[in-house]
């Protein structure tokens, strides 16, 4: 587990060190991001020593953010936790500004934020801090803390930073990042593609799609959230890469052909979310095409290798999912696209102007042979969970399936089936 541990400035700063020892014996490796506070309190020496690697605190450190950026490392960590938290950064939290470095990736990053507040029992109690406080646990945030007891100002009240043993066991605890290990995927390889593929014309255009790669990205962190190694395939998108997931990224029909050729032997489920170009132009042009003086021009195009039918078509290959992304007959020619590539699951939305394509929610409806289940329009985060919820069902019915060698058994699984 990757953990970034911002260190703010107040006194309990000096237990920091025994912190990130208890976090690497739980196995997780520390990044330590400091603010300029909490350098009055505790040594970047020690800090060094014991984390194992350089302390970063300054935003504007040219040499740090070359090596790695801070939204590189917002993108790194699977947990943010700050230890100490001073009445102050709870503040900048809660305001959502970002005038340093541990406050910037706190805005820029996905990884759940476990803060431990630690200030004199008076500053706890003051009303300005304690919304604060409720404002980031509304946002998300995970509050440890302050326990009661004695403190370094000499006063005795709720404020002392809980002790370093006991926050490392809520961080490290697999269920803090929502990353369950023994899920119902662990153990299992799923392969996905995702996204748009490019197909040149010349070397500054080319046909691609509107997919925005949205819901196979889902798709990768709904299925890694149930436990699997998840390997993503990825068309061009501009979306960032899911934590945990293994990613390859790709252009064209071929690349994205060849790539889950490659990691298809090790995959127990293959989920085509990719929106493959059908066909590429025949020809490509070594230099930019130049407008002529003639009013039409025609362009030659051959099919592209069909990948989720080459994958099905394997000899023991994995459960295959697909996705039918259809203007018209949503039914029909998802129904078509089941049988004619003898699919495992269909998975049928359609798309306009202002369904499916780049948008955050979805409306679709699940097909496998002999029955079906539609889903309402929710957003593509939630929809990956259930439609992960449903494959796993349905895997799971075709190895028991398999290893007692039944065949097409009809099941009966949670919610509206039949629909
Ligand atoms: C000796 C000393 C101890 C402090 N201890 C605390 C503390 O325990 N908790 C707290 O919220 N602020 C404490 N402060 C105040 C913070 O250091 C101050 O608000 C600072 O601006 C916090 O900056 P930062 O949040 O960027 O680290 C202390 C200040 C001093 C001088």
């Amino acid at each position: 587990m990757n953990i970034v541990l911002g260190i703010s400035g107040g006194i309990a700063a000096y237990k920091t060190p025994e912190l990130v020892r208890r976090l690497r014996e739980r196995g997780a490796d520390v990044q330590i991001v400091m603010t300029d506070s909490a350098r009055e309190f505790v040594t970047e020496t020690a800090l060094q020593a014991v984390s194992g690697r350089p302390i970063r605190s300054n935003l504007w450190d040219k040499e740090a953010e070359a090596s790695m950026s801070h939204i590189e490392l917002a993108r790194w960590a699977d947990v943010v936790l700050i230890a100490p938290a001073t009445a102050e950064l709870l503040s900048r939290l809660a305001g959502g500004s970002a005038p340093d470095l541990l406050t910037t990736l706190c805005l820029a990053t996905e990884a759940p934020i476990a803060v431990a507040p630690a200030m004199n029992r008076v500053m706890w109690s003051n009303p300005a801090v304690q919304a604060n406080r409720d404002t980031i646990v509304d946002r998300g945030m995970t509050i440890i803390g302050p326990e009661a007891g004695s403190q370094a100002c000499g006063e005795t009240g709720a404020g002392r930073m809980t002790e370093p043993d006991a926050i490392a066991a809520i961080v490290c605890d697999p269920r803090f990042t929502g990353e369950a290990a023994a899920g119902r995927l662990a153990g299992k390889t799923v392969l996905i593609t995702a996204g748009p593929t490019r197909e040149p014309i010349d070397p500054v255009r080319y046909i691609t799609n509107r997919s925005s790669g949205k819901m196979g990205y889902a798709m990768a962190r709904a299925a890694r959230a149930a436990g699997a190694r998840v390997v993503l395939v990825s068309g061009p998108v501009s979306l960032a890469a899911p934590r945990g997931v293994e990613m390859h990224s790709v252009e064209t029909a071929r690349e994205m052909y060849e790539a889950t050729h490659e990691h298809v032997a090790d995959a127990d489920i293959f989920i085509a979310a990719a929106a493959v170009a059908d066909y590429r132009p025949a020809q490509f042009a070594d230099h930019k095409i130049k407008k002529s003086s003639a009013d039409s021009v025609s362009m030659a195009l051959v099919k592209t290798d069909d990948i989720l039918a080459s994958v099905a078509a394997l000899e023991s290959g994995p459960f295959c999912v697909g996705f039918a992304a259809e203007t018209q007959n949503v039914r029909d020619n998802a129904l078509k696209k089941l049988e004619g590539k003898r699919l495992d699951m269909i998975i049928a939305n359609r798309v306009g102007a202002s369904e499916g394509f780049d948008l955050d929610e979805n409306t679709v409806c699940v097909y496998w042979p002999g029955e079906h289940r539609s889903f309402p329009t929710a957003a593509k985060t939630d929809l990956a969970r259930d439609l992960v919820g449903i494959i796993a069902d349905r895997y799971a019915v075709t190895q028991r399936d398999e290893a007692g060698g039944v065949s097409g058994s009809v099941v009966s699984l949670r919610g509206n089936n039949g629909s």
